[in-house]
């Protein structure tokens, strides 16, 4: 039995992925551009062991164990990984030179995410980047992770933007196959340290429309669409300039814009997809407002929304205490521990609550409301962080068995 045991990071996009040219292969219509977040706040935690011995693949999802031949896309990663392995395992017979026969056994995937799934934040990306790293680890496939990025797109296209830390570019391609459809560094974590990120969890029972679903009737039904494909050629490069210069200012400008872009497409869709609701709208105005505010007229923060209504704010550093307070005030939590824990130090200490918030942004109250207790339930603030990374035995999901050590979510 051989066992292997990863993480995976959450990537937030701030050149949005939306349109499939190919929905087998996973293709995109454009480029899109993403920010690596910390594992310490957000990953997936994947464990995989392959034994002769085990009767058949079996995977277990937050302790839940799962019908794993439903999962099509999770067998693209498989399928994919075993055959550059079955390639290598038959070079070394070749070569008369030992080798395992992990191609041929069947594998025990355990996999859990260390947030709330309930908080609704996307969990497909790292889950999927997790599980591919996972089994290039354990077959010991040559480690590019670009080459690795083409199969995590096979199961889900955000996933492969997550094989990487820092500023992440998802090439498109062009080739029918897939083959030039890749992840690419844009700058590593270290560029650019300065940059933070604070992911409001904004409270929302309704169940919405899945990425997969949306993004194929925007396609068929939005002329927009056509608009924001042309867009978006333009947009990667600026973006790509402005983070290789650490220019907030572009940074910000590109990263509202093409989230408002995105949202505006999927009200062009038809029927129209409702990804914001009245908290995540009122973020945006707080966050124009707080750029209106700054003495010399610089953007200081920028929000970008995934399809749901949670929102992402970047930020650099110096004005991410002010950015707590203000949403702390605004949108104000129920229980301070769980509402936020200030794993950066950023507030010095201080707790949360109106009586820190800066007297000139109180005035916002004309144009923003003070909002229900609990409209946003959690803040985690976090920052640009690295890619996968391969954990100890004793961090093993799975026992000797090779059945879950917990089997109830953690
Ligand atoms: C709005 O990667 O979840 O988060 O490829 O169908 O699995 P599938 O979709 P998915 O879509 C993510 C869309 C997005 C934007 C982004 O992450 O770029």
């Amino acid at each position: 039995m051989k066992t292997v045991t990863c993480t995976a990071p959450v990537n937030i996009a701030v050149i949005k992925y939306w349109g499939k040219r190919d929905t087998q292969l996973i293709l995109p219509t454009n480029d899109s551009l993403s920010v690596t977040l910390s594992q310490d706040i957000l990953h997936s935690k994947t464990t995989i062991s392959a034994a002769k011995e085990y009767s058949g693949d079996r995977l277990w999802l937050n302790g839940k164990e799962e019908d794993i031949t439903k999962n099509k896309r999770m067998h693209n990663c498989f399928r994919e990984t075993r055959a550059i392995r079955k390639a290598v395992e038959d070079k070394a017979a070749a070569a008369g030179q030992p080798i395992e026969l992990l191609s041929t056994y069947p594998v025990h995937v355990c996999s859990e995410n260390n947030f709330p799934t309930a908080a609704g934040l996307a969990s497909s990306a790292s889950g999927l980047a997790a599980l591919v790293f996972t089994l290039a680890k354990l077959f010991d496939l040559p480690s590019d992770m670009s080459e690795l990025s083409r199969i995590a797109r096979q199961g889900s296209g955000s996933a492969c933007r997550s094989l990487f830390g820092g500023f992440v570019a998802w090439e498109m391609g062009k080739e029918a196959d897939g083959s030039d459809s890749k992840a690419v560094q844009v700058a590593p974590e270290t560029h650019w340290p300065e940059l933070e990120a604070l992911v409001c969890v904004v409270s929302d029972a309704k169940k919405g429309t899945s990425s997969t679903e949306g993004m194929q009737n925007t396609i068929q039904t939005s002329p927009l669409m056509a608009e924001r494909l042309k867009v978006v050629p333009g947009r990667m490069e600026a973006m790509k300039k402005a983070i290789l210069a650490k220019d907030f200012e572009s940074f910000g400008e590109l990263t509202m814009r093409d989230s408002n872009q995105f949202h505006a497409v999927c009200l062009d869709t038809f029927p129209p997809i409702f990804y914001l609701n009245d908290t995540s709208r009122g973020i945006m105005r707080l966050i124009h407002e707080y750029n209106r505010s700054s003495p010399d007229g610089k953007i200081k923060a920028a929000y970008t929304y995934d399809a749901g209504p949670n929102a992402v704010i970047y930020a650099p550093k110096q004005n991410m205490r002010e950015i707590i307070q203000l949403i702390a005030h605004y949108f104000p939590g129920t229980d301070s521990d769980y509402y936020f824990k200030d794993t950066y130090g950023v507030l010095g200490g201080a707790a949360l609550g109106e009586n820190y918030l800066p007297a000139a942004h109180t005035s916002f109250e004309e144009v923003i409301p003070v909002h229900p207790v609990g409209s946003v339930s959690r803040l985690l603030h976090t920052k640009t962080h690295d890619g996968p990374r391969v954990l100890s035995e004793k961090d093993s999901l799975l026992n000797e068995q090779g059945l879950p050590k917990r089997t109830a979510q953690v």
